[in-house]
């Protein structure tokens, strides 16, 4: 099959030139016990994945990247019982293997098993699909769908309803788990509360719904491109904020009285996780989804954190138990509440996926869907 391996990182822009990402013809094996072939009908272009092709976060390579996709199943491997072949799926960048003792603990999202095999770049029940000319390739985050099959774990698939778009159902594997997930689960927002979120690409901008959703105000949206700004307005957004602007933080205080309750960064930079906190009213909570370069640092001074009673949170997948969470989200999609298509910034093949990938870093795009 002809998939996406990125086989160093760090290359230059433009990527259109240095073509980090090259397609070959790969061999992939077919599913072992418990897992399942997939056709790949739709992935989202993930910043995550950007940072993988920056190397701003070592990962084992050579790698077929792509980790937010929806699709079919085609071939179901021994011990498999919950799903069938022609089964809609989307998948899910952590799989639970229910015994670890983050997954007994209630947080699956964190599952202890699923993060070692991701960091190896195998898949959980231990080695490779994926070869190239005798070589094992490595699989990124137990998935790989920048390819136009993938075998995956059955517990890295939640099953969707055959009248979803599959390039609708795609991005509910990452930005919106990740973004809504943020808002909902990891923080609770409250209605009536007041929120800010830095950072309106996929994550951010599901956020900005899930606030609207959560009945939050004001909800203030931030970001660095005008465009953004409008289309979280049109999401539900009740303000609009330009990072660049000399008075953002004092405009944002002075919309909330003196601080938002709620802020996010979803940028993931430290500049915008600096700006989250310093804009949270006291007893505010600042959750963080975005993934700053791995050894970037957030400096705070801890006796304003204790005194003003602030907190700082991590979001990883949302806190979310996609089984259960999912189909609720899709439910939201089908009320018209979380309105993804909305999103979508063109599709793309996968012959164009380094083209993708410029534009994301250029910032003007939201959601491009490959496919594959
Ligand atoms: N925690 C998780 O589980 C998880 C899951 C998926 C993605 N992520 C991370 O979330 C982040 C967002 O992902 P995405 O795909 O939506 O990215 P994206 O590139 O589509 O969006 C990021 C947005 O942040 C904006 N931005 C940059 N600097 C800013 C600043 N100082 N203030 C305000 N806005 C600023 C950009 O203009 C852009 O619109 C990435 O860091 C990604 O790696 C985390
Ligand atoms: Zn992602
Ligand atoms: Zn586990």
């Amino acid at each position: 099959m002809k998939a996406a391996v990125l086989r160093e990182q760090g290359k230059p822009r433009p990527y259109v030139e240095t073509q980090p990402l090259a397609i070959e013809e790969v061999d992939l094996d077919g599913p072992a016990e418990g897992e399942i072939l997939v056709e790949i009908a739709a992935a989202g272009l993930c910043h995550s994945d950007l940072s993988t092709i920056e190397g701003i976060r070592p990962r084992p390579i050579p790698a077929v990247l792509g980790h937010e996709a929806a699709g079919i199943v085609r071939v179901v491997g021994p011990g498999v019982s919950e799903l069938k072949v022609d089964d809609h799926v989307v998948m899910v960048f952590v799989m639970s293997c229910g015994v670890c003792p983050d997954c007994h603990g209630g947080r699956p999202n964190l599952c202890g098993s699923s993060i070692a095999a991701k960091a190896k770049g195998e898949l959980v029940a231990g080695g490779r699909r994926l070869h190239l000319a005798g070589t094992d390739i490595n699989h990124a985050a137990g998935i790989s769908c920048f390819a136009e099959y993938a075998v995956v774990d059955q517990r890295s698939v939640v099953k969707v309803p055959d009248d979803v778009p599959l390039e609708d159902a795609a991005v509910f594997g990452c930005a919106v788990i990740t973004g809504v997930g943020a808002v909902l689960n990891t923080a609770g927002v409250p209605e009536g509360a007041s929120v800010a979120v830095f950072g309106l690409g996929g994550v951010g901008l599901n956020a900005v719904m899930a606030g609207a959703i959560a009945g939050a105000h004001p909800l203030i949206a931030v970001d660095v491109h005008d465009e953004k700004l409008a289309l979280a307005c049109s999401l539900g957004a009740s303000h609009a904020i330009h990072a660049g602007s000399p008075t953002a933080l004092d405009d944002i205080k002075d919309l909330t009285g003196g601080g938002v309750q709620f802020a996010f960064d979803m940028a993931g930079t430290v500049k915008a996780l600096e700006m989250a906190y310093a804009c949270l009213r006291t007893g505010g909570v600042l959750t963080s989804a975005g993934l700053a370069p791995a050894d970037a640092e957030f400096a705070l001074k801890p006796y304003e954190m204790v005194s003003r009673e602030l907190r700082v949170q991590g979001s990883y997948m949302g806190s979310c138990t996609p089984s259960h969470d999912l189909p609720k989200y899709l439910d939201y999609y089908r009320q018209g509440r979380l309105p993804v298509d909305r999103l979508r910034s063109g599709t793309l093949g996968l012959d164009e996926i380094n083209l993708g990938f410029d534009r994301l870093s250029d910032g003007q795009v939201v959601r491009q869907i490959l496919k594959p």
